[in-house]
């Protein structure tokens, strides 16, 4: 797809006012696999330079693509689409030895993309406004009407994380696009070619120059620099919460959509088929091995119902394949040493204050096996912190009020699942959460992706999925009409 356009097919560039441009500096980062260590590519380093060359860029195209009718611009959508599909086996590849994620899951991804860009192009066709008369409000009158249009906001700034590099780009980009904004996309560093891939994508589709502009180069360089440029005028970002709470110190009146970390619970009622339950953790908890927001990282159940899970989990555990994503293995190694240094610190502390380790926890390089922990307490790290890997802690509650004040308890408020066949337990306890969204009887994920998806407390602000994130990347228009003849 790239043909060497920026010198050998291991170099990368930059998409900027429809050119493949490179580094000012001429500097790059190398990308190697998480795989095998091989060297995946070079994505261009980014300097200050080429951000603001990139924002001014988006900037000169904002009027025209505003313009750009909503059924030219879906059409471009459906052709990316097409796109993506016909290139699903190529890009996926590069998705598997970028970010080691399962060959089976990087063809879903292409085509959970694909899926969202013909989804978005529809909705896109039902943005509309209102007319409102002034005489439904007291000392209103007839002559007097507003006709509302929902209008772009500008320049979206839109920053994805490593674990879906181009299904988290999207969920940013085609609302922003759909909505008639401009886009500067910067995509995880690690991620950064699979994301250039979709940019090359909405290029060959006939996206116009400079709609899209892409930035590589690493957070912490750039990072702060993009997110306070006075050319962006919407912050869409996925991240981990950490990074997500900075960029909303620095954020300074431009609006924000964050979709942060998660430390979602499956709270299991005695009641709760438990093979049904232990089928939903166990691919909640570690599909790719646990490198997903929504993962179930937690389990909160009463002794007598763990007692009889344990057994079915570990069951279903010793199931999983465990390797090269080449060869579709779902515990792969994670996508980073600092990564797999912080997951196993967590095993540490756990047994070090008392935690019974029922399987795996041992590690080869960044692979570390899927571990199950019995007996975590509320003093553990792992309790409270989000590992983004293969383990998962089993908390022993008292009764269903334990677990909804321990689940609540958590700085975090992005997804739980509940499992029980009373349907009053069931929206009891979903009542009862302080988080975005309840699973009951499913394992915690974001899709379909035009659910609502939102995490509040320390997982974000805003609410993405497709008509969601339209909405919150377009505002509305006030156009009045003073229609009193006496007025002329
Ligand atoms: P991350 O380290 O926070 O990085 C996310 C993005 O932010 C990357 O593009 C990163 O660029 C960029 N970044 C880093 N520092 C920045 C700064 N100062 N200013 C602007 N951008 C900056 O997160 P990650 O490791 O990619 O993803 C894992 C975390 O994201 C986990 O906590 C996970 O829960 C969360 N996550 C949440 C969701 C959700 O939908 N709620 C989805 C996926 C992931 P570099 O790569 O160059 O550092
Ligand atoms: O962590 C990424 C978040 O978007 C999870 O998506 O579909 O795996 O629940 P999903």
């Amino acid at each position: 797809m790239f043909q060497n356009i920026c010198g050998d097919h291991q170099t990368y560039c930059n998409l900027l006012d429809g050119n493949w441009v490179k580094p000012t500096s001429g500097d790059y980062i190398e990308i190697f696999s998480p795989v095998d260590g091989s060297l995946v590519g070079k994505v261009p380093a980014m300097s200050r330079e080429d951000v603001d060359r990139a924002i001014a860029n988006a900037r000169e195209n904002l009027k025209n693509w505003a313009e750009t009718p909503i059924y030219e611009r879906a059409s471009i959508f459906y052709r990316a689409a097409d796109l993506l599909e016909s290139h699903a086996e190529e890009i996926a590849h590069i998705l598997t030895m970028e970010i080691a994620k399962d060959k089976k899951s990087a063809v879903y991804e292409v085509q959970r993309t694909a899926d969202f860009l013909r989804y978005t192009a529809d909705a896109g066709k039902g943005i509309a406004g209102e007319a409102i008369n002034g005489d439904n409000f007291p000392g209103g009158s007839k002559t007097k009407v507003s006709y509302v249009s929902r209008v772009p906001l500008g320049t979206v700034l839109a920053i994805s994380p490593f674990n879906y590099p181009i299904n988290l780009s999207v969920t940013k980009v085609a609302p922003a696009l759909i909505g008639g904004n401009t886009v500067l996309l910067k995509p995880a560093t690690q991620g950064s070619i699979s994301a250039l891939y979709l940019a090359r994508v909405m290029q060959e589709a006939g996206l116009p120059r400079g709609v899209l502009n892409t930035i590589t180069g690493l957070g912490s360089v750039i990072g702060d620099y993009v997110v306070t440029h006075p050319g962006v005028n919407f912050i869409n970002f996925t991240g981990s919460t950490e990074v997500g709470k900075h960029i909303s110190k620095l954020s300074a009146m431009v609006p924000l959509m964050l979709e942060l970390g998660g430390k979602d619970a499956a709270i299991v009622l005695p009641d709760a088929d438990l093979d049904f339950a232990a089928d939903n953790i166990v691919s909640g908890a570690y599909a790719y091995s646990g490198q997903r927001c929504t993962a179930v990282k937690r389990i909160l159940t009463q002794d007598s119902v763990a007692d009889q899970l344990v057994p079915k989990l570990l069951s279903r555990i010793a199931k999983l394949q465990v390797g090269d994503p080449r060869d579709n293995a779902v515990i792969v190694p994670l996508i980073n040493t600092k990564a797999a240094d912080f997951v196993m610190s967590l095993i540490d502390d756990a047994v070090a204050k008392g935690a019974t380790v029922l399987t795996g926890g041992t590690r080869n390089g960044n692979l570390i096996q899927p571990a199950l922990i019995d007996h975590v307490t509320t003093d553990m790290r792992l309790a409270w912190e989000e590992p983004f890997g293969p383990v998962l802690p089993i908390l022993r509650v008292k009764d269903m009020q334990d677990a909804i004040d321990i689940a609540n308890r958590s700085e975090y408020g992005l997804q739980s699942s509940v499992f029980t066949k009373n349907i009053h337990d069931a929206f009891f306890v979903a009542s009862q959460l302080e988080v975005g969204t309840v699973q009951i009887n499913g394992k915690t994920e974001r899709g379909p992706d035009h659910f609502p998806f939102l995490g509040v407390k320390a997982s974000g602000m805003g609410t993405q999925g497709v008509k969601y994130a339209i909405e919150a990347m377009t505002r509305p228009k006030a156009v009045v009409f003073n229609l009193d003849a006496n007025s002329q």
